[in-house]
């Protein structure tokens, strides 16, 4: 009986439906704008569906809408069980839902449990006393012994915040110190405390029963801290590294554990369940999203966005082929036979990758297909973040002013006040790596608002909008956002794609990437040429037969060489 309650069980999740799924990520505030306030808003998603399903998605994520005071575009939360109305209503949510679903798309929320913003109700009652029902909602601390609250210093531990300062924020009001792993307006919540995890998991529920297919969890391994503290090794920065107890802590398991029991379990449909976990290894990869002991669908690892970074990410280095292969190889063979891997490059938090990892000038269109082919014939989930379908790049920001993100704006003023800094080299650095570069708006059209509204944006348009724009691509046969559709429809007539296991090639090469995948007789080898090179592939055979998708027209291809940023995948 066990045996045969734990085989059906490990049948119905290999079959799980995010397995040939393709997720588009929506960050609401630079998506659409209906009402031409310069903010983006559920109205303009609605109004823009079938860009999305054009492209064959089946998983809309929705980065936060819900109230909040917008210190971090919505990663700050006020109430979870209500719409911003810089946004819209409950109702307009419970119009895109509908409107998603009848396309034929499944809808994903963000949740955002590891802290809320300092305005939630829960917070304000935290702060007023040291009694009250939720005193202990949050992490509260005295100040250091033998020093005065409040001043430098007095801090309980050393830890630095995610945004630049220390990680702890002194109350007045309380006479005590609350922790903050990101700014100093999203308190992090406690949950050792089991009525935290009540209320969260109630929230969760009444989502659910509201019609949604999952969530998108943000910073989900940073939950369970070590109920200690402790100082960290300090680094550059002057603040203490608290990774090591604050990620992937002591009951991380456990409270997910509970929340897939008091959440999931009782219900008839299998939800999409993606935990953001910076820090995670692909061991511990593994053992979340196992097919019959994980807790999650899949989680969202840090590494490969991590390979330009040299010390923090202000500070960058070239990635190579061989970094990348490395490290995504790993990931492939980490989660081979447990487990599932989520497949990214770009989202709300990096850089655009045409611009970090390819090239954003000569080859622009060839090195953003390159890099999606790349991404999307590995083996997990591809997300596609919005833009990225259609190669949107970094922006000139011309100077501080232009800045919007909490992070960025925080670390612009740590540097050129506390560190004195020079403000033009610390401009380079936010072009470069700022949040911002993945906010602007949507390009939908070249006209001056970019389509994406009639009033002045709350950050300004990339100028290139004028040429790169949805309206110049969707319907041009050659255009990055149809190769983007063609490599979405590969995964869903192809089980080799998604079920196929994965082989690098080439593996000494520093300008092509190459994988074979092979399910039973099904095999396709991918190779993609990442430099601006005229290149030859040692271990794949570059002819012109059994080309089932290339990012360069069939009369420009080489027998036995790949053009600049070419890529192609073949039938064997
Ligand atoms: C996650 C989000 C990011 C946010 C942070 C704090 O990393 O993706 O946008 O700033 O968590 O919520
Ligand atoms: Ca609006």
């Amino acid at each position: 009986m066990r045996a045969a309650e734990g085989s059906n069980r490990t049948a119905r999740t290999d079959e799980a439906w995010w397995h040939s799924a393709v997720v588009y990520q929506i960050y609401p505030r630079s998506f659409a704008d209906s009402n031409n306030d310069g903010i983006g808003d559920l109205p303009g998603i609605v109004a823009h569906l079938d860009h999305i399903a054009g492209l064959g998605i089946d998983v809309i994520w929705l980065s936060p809408v819900y109230r909040s005071p917008q210190t971090d575009n919505g990663y700050d939360i006020s109430d979870y069980q209500d719409v911003d109305p810089l946004f819209g209503t409950l109702e307009d949510l419970d119009v895109l839902i509908d409107a998603v679903h009848a396309r034929g798309m499944k809808f994903v929320m963000d949740l955002v449990v590891n802290h809320t913003s300092d305005e939630h109700p829960w917070f304000v009652q935290s702060r007023q006393s040291r009694t009250g029902p939720k005193a202990d909602w949050y992490f509260w601390r005295d100040a250091r012994p033998g020093t005065v609250g409040g001043e430098p210093g007095s801090e309980p531990n050393n830890w630095g915040s995610a945004f630049s300062g220390s990680a702890w924020q002194w109350s007045p009001d309380r006479g005590q110190f609350y922790l903050h792993l990101f700014s100093a307006r999203q308190p992090d919540l406690n949950w050792d405390n089991p009525a935290v995890r009540d209320a969260i998991f109630a929230m969760m529920n009444w989502w659910l029963d509201r019609g949604i297919d999952g969530f998108r969890m943000d910073v989900i391994n940073f939950i369970s801290k070590d109920p200690e503290l402790p100082d960290g090794s300090v680094t550059d920065s002057g603040y203490g590294d608290g990774m090591p107890y604050f990620a992937h802590g002591p009951q991380i398991h456990a409270y997910l554990a509970e929340m897939r029991r008091r959440v999931f379990d009782g219900r008839p449909d299998t939800y999409l369940t993606v935990g953001e976990m910076p820090g995670v290894t692909p061991e511990q990869a593994r053992e979340f999203t196992d097919r019959v002991h994980g807790h999650l669908a899949m989680v969202f690892q840090f590494e490969h966005v991590s390979l330009d970074h040299d010390g923090d990410k202000w500070t960058t280095r070239k990635v190579t082929v061989s970094d990348l292969r490395e490290t995504l190889g790993r990931w492939q063979e980490a989660l081979a036979d447990a487990g599932w891997n989520s497949l990214y490059w770009n989202n709300h938090d990096q850089p655009r990758a045409v611009s970090r990892f390819g090239d954003d000038t000569t080859y622009w269109r060839e090195s953003a297909t390159a890099l999606a082919t790349v991404l999307h014939l590995h083996r997990g989930t591809p997300y596609v973040y919005q833009g990225e379908e259609l190669g949107m790049t970094n922006v000139p920001f011309d100077d501080i002013a232009s800045f919007r993100d909490v992070e960025s704006l925080n670390h612009y003023a740590d540097q050129t006040q506390r560190l004195r800094v020079e403000p033009r080299v610390v401009l380079d650095a936010l072009r470069r790596s700022g949040r911002d570069n993945a906010r602007t708006p949507m390009q939908w059209t070249g006209d001056p608002g970019a389509g994406f509204s009639d009033a002045p944006p709350w950050i300004p348009v990339n100028p290139n909008h004028c040429w790169l724009n949805a309206a110049s691509q969707v319907d041009d046969p050659d255009s990055i956002y149809q190769y983007y559709r063609a490599l979405i429809a590969l995964r869903h007539s192809e089980p080799v794609v998604v079920s196929g296991d994965f082989t690098l090639l080439d593996v000494r090469s520093e300008t092509v990437y190459a994988f074979r995948r092979r399910l039973g007789d099904q095999v396709i080898d991918v190779v993609a040429n990442l430099s601006v090179e005229r290149v030859t592939a040692a271990s794949v055979d570059l002819g012109t037969d059994g080309i089932l998708i290339g990012n360069y027209p069939s009369d420009r291809r080489l027998v036995g060489a790949l053009e600049p940023w070419e890529a192609r995948a073949y039938r064997r």
